[in-house]
């Protein structure tokens, strides 16, 4: 009687043996221990490779020491099961395993494409008790449906890992291991017949987890998502790269302008665009036009283009069909039927200075910046009184009165341009030629301002114009000559700047 002992896995490539001589009888009966203490994978007769591997080679010499026992020692040769690999991965997924127990603490909300997931992994239970139940040796197929699995397992990593925001890193770690188990099992696939069951419950037991991974993902999503025109967030945390939109139709020599969206907020959907590229002299506004859609400015057709020759500098908006802009070489405001292409209605903004006194950084002639936001028109200007800082006036757009007043710390003419996003004004300023940094906000609806940076890469050196859009929650900027747009993120409710 002889028996085999191992205590690691490793040493079963080069396998020391513990001999109980008895020379009267020389049947072999072998236990095998793997690594997992006191816990026998295989028992006499099982098809385990290394029992299979030691009765082909059992041509192997003993020698009795002085106590009686007889040490052994077989070397297997190369073709023979690959414990080491096994062994790792059994501990990469036992280690993957634990890993995910940790990530599982986020869990929550459901999404339905785990649903199918679900019944494959029914599927494959089936599939893999039938395997275990009976004793034929698995052919080529059950290792293409094992690759299968471990495949969809890397797609369902590379999905996680693109709506996955906080915590990529781990995903990233995932990924790789999940790599290298794919690597691994087409290794193994080559050597062993019998032993990829073990290998397959830890992998159904790794996409069990996977799949609460998944569920939870929902929960720590830092981009809340927000509805078109809603408030419900804690105001802008970053801004995308620029969309190149294309060139003002009047060409490159056209530095100056503004560009935008209308806004009616009875019909928030229209997608009536306009563009109004100054004149060189970088303070006339004489021609403008409007497009129906997005398709029709990017293609340049079909454009309304209207002349108007009143208008000063290129803070003007589009609100509810009406233009507003400064009305030229006055501190008016004034409003324009698009229909019509008239102006119906001319009233001062008080005490707002003009004619280039207070204008923005790098931008002449944009004494009076009009914005519209969820709630409507504003205007951002300057007076002798505030000494050049920033007054913020919301507007009522019908009979152009100023409704609110909101005076801030912060001088004009050192930032480049300003946008409202639910009351609370942004303004930006210079970095460098290719970046700005929206640097400063004062909310209305608190009264309160501050610093906050949030890094804005441009095409060209001077932003010209910024117009936010509540719907598509877009900046519309005009940046010499070019025209682009930019999407807004937002904070979550609570962490307001
Ligand atoms: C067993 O011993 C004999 C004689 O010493 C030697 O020729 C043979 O190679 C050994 N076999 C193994 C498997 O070590
Ligand atoms: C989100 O993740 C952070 C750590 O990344 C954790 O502290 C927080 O509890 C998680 N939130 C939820 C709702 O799971
Ligand atoms: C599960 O197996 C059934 C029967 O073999 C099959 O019809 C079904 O499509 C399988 N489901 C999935 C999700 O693979
Ligand atoms: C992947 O496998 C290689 C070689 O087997 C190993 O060096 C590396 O650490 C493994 N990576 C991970 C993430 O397990
Ligand atoms: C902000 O957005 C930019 C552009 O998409 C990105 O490169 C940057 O990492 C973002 N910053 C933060 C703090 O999310
Ligand atoms: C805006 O002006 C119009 C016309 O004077 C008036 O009917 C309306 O009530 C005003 N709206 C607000 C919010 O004051």
């Amino acid at each position: 009687m002889v028996i085999v002992t191992s205590h690691d896995l490793r040493v079963m490539k080069e396998l020391g043996c513990l001999l109980t001589y008895n020379p009267l009888d020389c049947l072999l009966q072998v236990v095998i221990q793997t690594s997992k203490e006191g816990e026998p994978t295989t028992s006499p007769g099982s098809p385990f490779p290394f029992w299979t591997a030691l009765m082909l080679y059992s041509n192997f010499n003993g020698s009795v020491d002085d106590r009686g026992i007889c040490t052994c020692s077989v070397v297997l040769p190369d073709t023979s099961f690959p414990v080491q690999k096994v062994e790792s991965l059994e501990i990469t997924a036992h280690d993957l395993t634990q890993r995910f127990e940790k990530e599982l603490t986020k869990v929550k909300e459901y999404t339905k494409t785990m649903q199918l997931f679900e019944q494959k992994l029914l599927n494959l239970s089936i599939k893999v008790q039938v395997m275990e139940e009976t004793s034929i040796s698995y052919n080529k197929l059950d290792f293409e449906l094992l690759k299968l699995e471990v495949s969809e397992m890397q797609k369902l990593v590379t999905a996680l890992k693109s709506n996955f925001d906080g915590s990529s890193v781990i995903i990233d770690q995932l990924e790789l291991e999940i790599r290298n188990m794919t690597l691994l099992v087409e290794e193994l696939e080559s050597l062993d017949k019998n032993n990829i069951l073990a290998i397959r419950r830890e992998i159904v037991a790794l996409k069990n987890r996977l799949k609460e991974c998944e569920e939870s993902r929902g929960q720590n999503n830092t981009h809340p998502f927000i509805p078109p025109g809603s408030c419900g967030h804690g105001g802008v945390e970053n801004i995308s790269k620029p969309f190149v939109v294309r060139i003002n139709w009047r060409g490159s020599g056209y530095k100056y302008g503004a560009w935008g969206r209308d806004y009616t907020p009875q019909e928030p959907a229209k997608t009536l665009y306009w563009e109004a590229p100054l004149n060189t002299d970088g303070r006339y506004l004489e021609y403008y036009r409007l497009y129906n859609t997005l398709d029709d400015l990017l293609l340049y057709r079909l454009a309304k283009e209207n002349r108007v020759r009143l208008g000063d500098g290129s803070g003007m908006v589009v609100y509810n069909n009406f233009m507003y802009f400064n009305y030229y070489g006055t501190r008016d405001m004034a409003k324009l039927d698009l229909n019509s292409n008239t102006v119906t209605l001319r009233r001062a903004l008080p005490d707002a200075a003009f004619n280039n006194r207070f204008s923005y950084a790098g931008v002449n002639w944009q004494d009076m910046d009009f914005a519209v936001d969820e709630s409507g028109l504003w205007v951002v200007y300057s007076t002798e009184a505030s000494t050049g800082n920033i007054v913020i006036s919301k507007i009522n757009d019908t009979s152009l009165e100023v409704l609110n007043t909101w005076h801030t710390l912060q001088y004009k003419p050192s930032v480049s341009n300003t946008f409202i996003v639910c009351g609370v004004l942004y303004a930006i300023r210079p970095m460098n030629t290719r970046k700005e940094e929206i640097f400063y906000y004062y909310d209305t609806n608190t009264r309160k301002e501050g610093r906050i940076s949030i890094i804005i890469e441009k095409m060209l050196e001077t932003i010209q114009s910024v117009n936010y859009h509540p719907l598509d929650q877009k900046l519309y900027v005009y940046n010499d000559a070019y025209l682009l747009t930019y999407d807004l993120t937002y904070q979550k409710e609570s962490e307001h700047p």
